[in-house]
């Protein structure tokens, strides 16, 4: 694909030589996210970072990454503040928005609802996760972990065993990275989830067709054994009719250091999208896994920055000239992010 200009909506866009792209792209930022370098790049360019729905890294990662780059960032951050709740449609928000910005990243509860932002503005428009549908840029930073995760233990995309946990009925980041691992070669899927919330059977099927192999289950001991990685997630309780029904489900299935020895591999990697629900009657992922070494959930975070910085350089087409306005970072003190 062309990245430049493009809007970003699903990850149904990408073939394997735009990811093997935008990951070489997000490789070069390293310098700029542990402060090395400085970039100017982006110098007067405006991202309209539009979140309709709660956030924390998503927001803030999108942010970092487009001031890493040499831009300014204005946001709305809820529905209730912003003009929405007086009755504003989607299209003239899309208008009046793109009019500031050069770029979007848009966040919002209902399905389809960025594309319909897309088709209204007239610059281009990031999915920062409509819905329970999809989170393309979550999956493409899960994706680019997962990679370097296995390099280090010489493992290959192609022919991955991956173990997907928790409520893949309504998990957008398990439907876009679910999809997006299509694009490799025979990777073995475990799903984990209470029977009501198994992933959608249009995505299953689809990964049947593609030739992977699916096996869903209940039974979490024996779907955690022999996986490269195993990708937990929280049961999305915004997306169920009342608290009392997600309460059913939540503390279902959990992750813990006994349960953690006990069945996956010495070297299975451990993820979430996060946030993790810590609340005691969840807590999917136990923070007694904390200093494992095999808990990714920070390289995650760390690496959407560098995922979103490429995003962003490739559709406003900078990515060969981020170098070229650069300086070497005054304050930078070795070690601080150890
Ligand atoms: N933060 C992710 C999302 O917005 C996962 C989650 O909220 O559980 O989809
Ligand atoms: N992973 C993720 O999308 O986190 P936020 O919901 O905090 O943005």
């Amino acid at each position: 694909m062309d990245f430049r200009g493009a809007h970003i909506l699903s990850v149904k866009q990408f073939e394997k030589a735009d990811v093997d792209r935008l990951f070489q792209v997000a490789d070069s930022m390293e310098p700029y996210t542990n402060r090395v370098r400085i970039s100017k790049a982006l110098d007067g360019a405006i991202l309209g970072n539009m979140f309709f729905e709660p956030s924390t890294r998503t927001r803030v990662s999108f942010g970092c990454a487009f001031n890493l780059l040499g831009g300014q960032v204005r946001e709305t951050t809820d529905v209730k503040t912003s003009s929405i709740s007086k009755g504003e449609s989607l299209y003239d928000t899309a208008r009046v928005i793109s009019g500031y910005s050069d770029v979007i990243v848009m966040r919002h509860p209902k399905v389809g609802s960025v594309d319909e932002f897309a088709k209204a503005s007239r610059v281009p428009v990031i999915n920062g996760g409509d819905g329970p549908n999809e989170h393309p840029s979550q999956a493409l930073l899960d994706l680019y972990t997962i990679k370097k995760e296995l390099k280090a233990n010489n493992r290959s995309i192609d022919g991955m065993r991956i173990a997907m946990v928790g409520d893949l009925k309504h998990g957008r980041t398990v439907h876009s990275l679910s999809q997006l691992l299509m694009l490799y070669d025979k990777i073995n899927f475990t799903l984990i989830t209470p029977k009501e919330l198994r992933m959608p059977e249009k995505i299953v099927s689809e990964l049947k067709a593609a030739g992977h192999d699916v096996l869903e289950t209940e039974d979490m001991e024996a779907g955690l054994n022999d996986n490269d990685t195993v990708y937990l997630t929280r049961i999305q309780e915004e997306r169920f009719t009342s608290k009392l029904e997600a309460d059913i489900y939540r503390g279902r299935f959990r992750l813990n250091k006994a349960i953690y020895t006990r069945n996956c591999q010495p070297n299975t990697v451990i993820m979430h999208p996060l946030p993790r629900d810590s609340r005691e009657d969840a807590n999917e992922l136990d923070n007694d896994l904390n200093q494992h070494p095999n808990l990714a959930i920070f390289r995650q975070t760390d690496n959407g920055v560098l995922v979103r910085m490429a995003l962003f350089a490739l559709i406003l087409d900078v990515a060969d000239k981020v170098d070229d306005s650069a300086r070497d970072v005054g304050w930078y003190t070795e070690g601080r992010f150890s």
